[in-house]
Order: structure tokens, then sequence, then C-alpha cells
């Protein structure tokens, strides 16, 4: 049966010339009439819903002698069909491939990336209560919620994408949505080439480190590439060998034929049921994984991470958030002393220069650009020092990639040259 109203049995709403302001109004018509339905809308075919708006639509035009052409009239129905099942005035955003964030600042500021730069999109919601109304259809199906008392959200899309939301109070200046779209076809190491996020060598020579099992940690901003580069780097890891991800957000893409996903979970609306990265690294170690590729390391499970590249698990990587190598390591620090590391700082050290044997820092450069700008290998721990040594950087003023002359030099000697001080932690 088709959950069929007629459109005459509620007062239409009166005409007006302009496009905004009619779609607000045969909106707020919809609305009113939808909701009175036994069925809800979310559960109407497409073409059962098009039918419906499109007999609204056509009725009220006419009735009104509202001067729109056939196109115009088929845009305000697939709109109104966005903004009753849809993502509203940003479905053609969710639509197009070449955005890859979509951030909403409020109803009258709409961003988007393409290519690495931000664009302001000239897209306008009603109010902000339009957008609201928005944010809570995209989280609704995800079991979410949002108002006064939890004013943010963290979520995922079915198709992968990252939403979040935040609100008033907290958010002064109206509701924002955050949207990083997932891409359907992951970077590959043939992208970044041919983006020169880096270049063959370095290529190479990250590809050499993944498989002789060299653990590796991803450093960088938000957004700077870090997923994207250790999704790249996890695919070069041998085929016979057992891999276990363990992601706040499944965004890898592993192309692996041995692969066990893992994902954490936020605690439900009670408080319950959390399961963190921690508990999940925890269990992985019960997996007999060969190697371990951690999401983000951000908290506690820095820990089991370094305790598995210590212990047998080589090869393993994550990202972390910082700004250079060296504050890459001195988060990791940081981390461990937070989770209750009880032993004496240089034994964290000492720990940490034998689990980590390269620090890949990426960055997304002024033109939007994301770069390799260093790679830097632990070269060792000595007299309470964790020795970096620098491999590869990227010379923003030359505009090129740089390998250091110094680097293939023996052990020793870079140590040597490390104690001098040029390098030391
Ligand atoms: N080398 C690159 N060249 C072009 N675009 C890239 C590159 N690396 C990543 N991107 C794009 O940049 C965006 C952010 O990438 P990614 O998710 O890897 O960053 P991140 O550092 O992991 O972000 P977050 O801090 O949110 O975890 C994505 O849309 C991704 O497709
Ligand atoms: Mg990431």
């Amino acid at each position: 049966m088709l959950p069929f109203v007629s459109p005459t049995s509620a007062a239409l709403p009166t005409g007006g010339d302009d496009l905004l302001p009619l779609k607000g109004r045969l909106h707020k018509y919809l609305v009113d009439v939808l909701e009175n339905e036994r069925t809800p809308v979310e559960t109407w075919s497409r073409s059962t819903l098009r039918r419906y708006v499109e007999q609204v639509t056509r009725d009220y035009v006419e009735r009104d002698h509202i001067p729109l052409n056939q196109k115009e009239i088929d845009r305000l129905i697939d709109e109104l069909i966005d903004e009753l099942i849809g993502f509203g005035p940003i479905q053609p955003l969710v639509d197009d491939d070449t955005v890859s964030d979509i951030l909403v600042n409020g109803a009258n500021r709409v961003y988007v990336e393409r290519r690495g730069k931000l664009e302001e999109t000239g897209i306008r919601f009603m109010d902000d209560r339009h957008v609201l109304r928005i944010i809570q259809r995209i989280i609704a199906p995800l079991g979410r919620r949002l108002d006064e008392s939890s004013p943010m959200v963290d979520a995922r899309l079915p198709d992968g994408s990252r939403v979040n939301a935040i609100i008033p109070p907290l958010a002064i200046d109206g509701p924002c949505l955050s949207i990083r779209k997932f891409r359907k076809e992951p970077l590959t190491a043939g992208d970044l080439l041919a983006y020169r996020s880096l270049n063959e060598e370095m290529l190479e020579y990250l590809r050499d480190a993944v498989m002789g099992r060299k653990s590796i940690l991803v450093s960088g901003g938000t957004g700077a590439g870090k997923t994207t580069l250790l999704n790249v780097l996890s695919r070069f890891i041998p085929h016979d060998e057992r891999l276990v991800t363990i992601e706040d957000a499944a965004e890898l893409s592993l192309d692996h034929p041995h692969v066990v996903r893992l994902e954490t979970r936020p605690p439900s609306q009670e408080g319950r049921g959390e399961v963190t990265a921690r508990d999940l690294l925890r269990n992985a170690l019960r997996m007999r994984p060969d190697r371990i590729i951690l999401g983000e390391v951000r908290g506690s499970e820095v820990m089991e991470m370094l305790q598995a590249m210590n212990t047998g698990h080589a090869g393993s990587m994550a990202t972390i958030h910082a700004n250079t190598p060296r504050d890459a390591l001195s988060r990791l620090e940081l981390l461990a002393g937070f989770a209750g590391f009880g032993g004496r700082e240089e034994s964290l050290r000492e720990w940490i220069a034998s689990a980590i044997d390269l620090v890949v820092q990426v960055s997304r450069m002024s033109d939007g650009k994301r770069k390799v700008v260093q790679i830097e290998e632990v070269k060792g721990y000595v007299d309470g020092k964790i020795l970096l040594q620098e491999v590869f950087r990227y010379d923003p003023k030359e505009k090129r990639f740089v390998r250091n002359p110094v680097a293939s030099m023996s052990r020793s000697a870079a140590e040597a040259r490390e104690r001098s001080g040029s390098y030391a932690l």
C-alpha cells in the first residue's frame, strides 16, 4: 500500500517569487503533512516520495501561478527530496567526488576542501534550526543523539565518511558540521608520487623499511595525510603475514588477504560498553598477529603498542599527532607517563628507542599540498638521549626533497655525530 496523503488534505502554503523562501514554505508544509503519516518517510521508496513531492509542488506552483520553468521545478523537487531524506542543501557536495571535506559553520557559511584547497561555496541553510535538523537527520540512523546535554558527536556514516557535529552553547556561532568524506578508492603510492608528496627514492626507502619489518610512526598535524600514508605503507606488507588493524573509525583499506580489522566503540548514552584502543590492542596481542597497525596512538594504548613493537611484532605501525619527529617521540613519552609507566625516565626512553625504527613526518603545506617533509631513523639510545638521524627532508625554499648525504654512514659514525649534540633529543 502506498503511504499516500492527498496534498489537499492540509492547507497549502501561500505563494512567493523567490526560490529559497518558496522551498522553505513547501518544505515546512511537506514536513507537517508527512509527520502525520503512519509510515515514516524514510521507509518510503524514492519513487513514491518523488511522486508525492512532485504532485504537491506542481499543484502549488500552478495554483499560485509561480513563474517557474520545467527545469526549475525539477530542481525544486530534487532539493525538497534532499530536504526530506537527504543532506539538505549540502547533498550536491556529498555527491561531488572532487569534494573531500564539507564544513558547515552555522547557516550561512559552508566550505569545502577540493584538491587540498578550502573554498567557500555560497550554499546557505535557511537558519540554524535548518542546520540542526539536517545534523539530526544524519546522526539519528547511527543511533547517536545531539542536544543540550550532549552537544557534540563524532560518528561514522555507513559509507565510512567521518562526521563531527557540535552545537550551541559549545559552538558559539551556531551548529557546526564537519564531514570528512571517505574515498572509495584510497590514494595509492602512485598517486602520492604523482602529487609530489614524496619522490621515488623516498618511496623505495619506505617500501624497503616496511618489507624489512621496521616499526614506523607516521607523524603529522590534523588532516596532514597520516592515515593515507599509513595505508600506502601498509600495502607493502608481504601477503604471507597476518595483520590486525585497530582504529576508532575504520579508514584503512589494505587490500591484503590476511587482515583482521578491529574498531573501538564509544560508551553508550548511559556511559556503558566502551571498548578502547587499549582493550583492543591487548586482545590483538592474543590473536597471533605478525604486525599490528594502530590507526592513531593517543592514549594509554601506547604501552601495549611499544610492548608489541619490542616483543615479536616488529614492523608494526601507527600514526601520531605531532609537529616534528622529535615531538612525536616526546609525545610517546608523555602518553606513557599518563598511562602510568612506573619506571625511570631513562628506561622509558630506551624502551621507545628500541621500539621505533623510523619516524615519517607529513605536513599540509600552505598551498594545501600534503608532503612527506622528514624521514628520520631512530639510531639508538645514548647517554639519556634518543638518537635521531634525518634521511630525507623537504626543502620548502628549493621546493625539492633532499637526501641527507651522511645518512648512509655507519651506525657508530652516526652515533658519534649524534653525540656531538646536533640531533640529540
Ligand atoms: N598526499 C596527499 N595528496 C593529496 N591529498 C591527500 C594526501 N594525503 C591525504 N590526502 C587527503 O587529505 C585528507 C586528509 O587525509 P588523512 O585522513 O590521511 O589525514 P590525517 O592526517 O589522517 O587526518 P586526521 O588528523 O583527521 O586523522 C583526505 O581527504 C585525503 O584524501
Ligand atoms: Mg587520520
